[in-house]
Order: structure tokens, then sequence, then C-alpha cells
């Protein structure tokens, strides 16, 4: 029988350098999510992604060679820049209902999520990267069943 390869998770933050008021901000974040998930179905991949005003937080889940790439072709959008990898490791997908879930503008949650890319040395991206899923877990099912 063909062993089926294992499945990785990437958690990443990054600084948001998309400009304009909120409304604009939600606009360009649709077009991410449009492309993000016609792209991922097509990848085999899945995951989360989370914003507020200064940072980005996304789960990209699937076979490490499609999350590799899809992540490839992420670092070198400038809608944001200095992605910092908390976590990629074999697990079992979170997300795996969703070619992306989404989980809105964290505003409110502006200093803890800002905290996590700020902190994110070697030392503590173990940490961040937990509380970046418990997070993103949090938000998407509390925004069930909107999503794609
Ligand atoms: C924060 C952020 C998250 C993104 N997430 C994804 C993603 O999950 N999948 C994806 O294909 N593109 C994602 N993108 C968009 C890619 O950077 C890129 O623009 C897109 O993959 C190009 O797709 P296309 O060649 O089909 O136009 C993301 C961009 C940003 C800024």
């Amino acid at each position: 029988m063909k062993k089926t390869p294992p499945l990785v998770r990437l958690v990443y933050v990054s600084r948001n350098r998309l400009s304009g008021d909120a409304a604009t901000m939600e606009r360009e974040v649709a077009n991410i999510l449009a492309v993000s998930r016609r792209n991922n179905v097509r990848a085999g991949v899945t995951g989360a992604l989370l914003f507020n005003a200064d940072c980005f937080a996304q789960t990209l889940e699937g076979r490490r060679d499609a999350v590799e790439a899809v992540f490839e072709r992420i670092q070198c959008d400038p809608r944001h820049s200095d992605t910092v990898v908390l976590q990629l490791e074999q697990a079992v997908p979170a997300f795996a209902d969703w070619s992306m879930a989404y989980g809105g503008r964290l505003d409110d949650e502006r200093a803890r999520f800002d905290r996590l890319s700020n902190d994110a040395d070697q030392a503590t991206r173990g940490a961040a990267a937990d509380s970046v899923l418990a997070l993103l877990r949090s938000v998407v099912s509390r925004a069930l069943p909107a999503l794609g």
C-alpha cells in the first residue's frame, strides 16, 4: 500500500504593509483570501488567517512540499514584510475544512497579537506558535459559518 506523506503545519507572523483606511484594508484582505482559497484548494493546503493594523498571523497545513511552495510565494508579497516562522512541524491539520479560514481583523486583541510578533525570538517561538494557533482556533470557531 502506498504511504501517505506526513502533513506539516507552518505558523508565521508578519508586518502588515497594507495602507489606507479600514474599509480599504478589509477589501485588500478579501482579495488575498479569494486568491488564497482558489490556490490552496488546488495545492491541497488548508489554514487560517487573521490580521490587525500592524500584523498578519497565518497557519498553512498540508504536504510539506505544497506548504513550502505556497509560503515561498507569500513571503515575496509586498503587502506584508518581516515574516517570522514560529513553527514548521509535522501536525494533524487544525483547519482541514477550510482552504483558508478567516479570523477577521482583531484590533481588540492588538496588544496580545503585537507581542507575539515582537517577542518571537528563538527561545519563545514555540510558545508564540501555540498562542497564535489558539487565537486562530478561537476566532475561526467564533466566525463560523461565514467561511470558505
Ligand atoms: C498575509 C498574506 C497571506 C497570503 N496567503 C496566501 C495563501 O494562503 N495562499 C496563496 O495562494 N496566496 C496567499 N497570499 C497571496 C500570495 O502572496 C500571492 O499574491 C498569490 O499566491 C499569487 O497567486 P496568483 O499567482 O494565483 O495570482 C497571501 C498574501 C498575504 C499578504
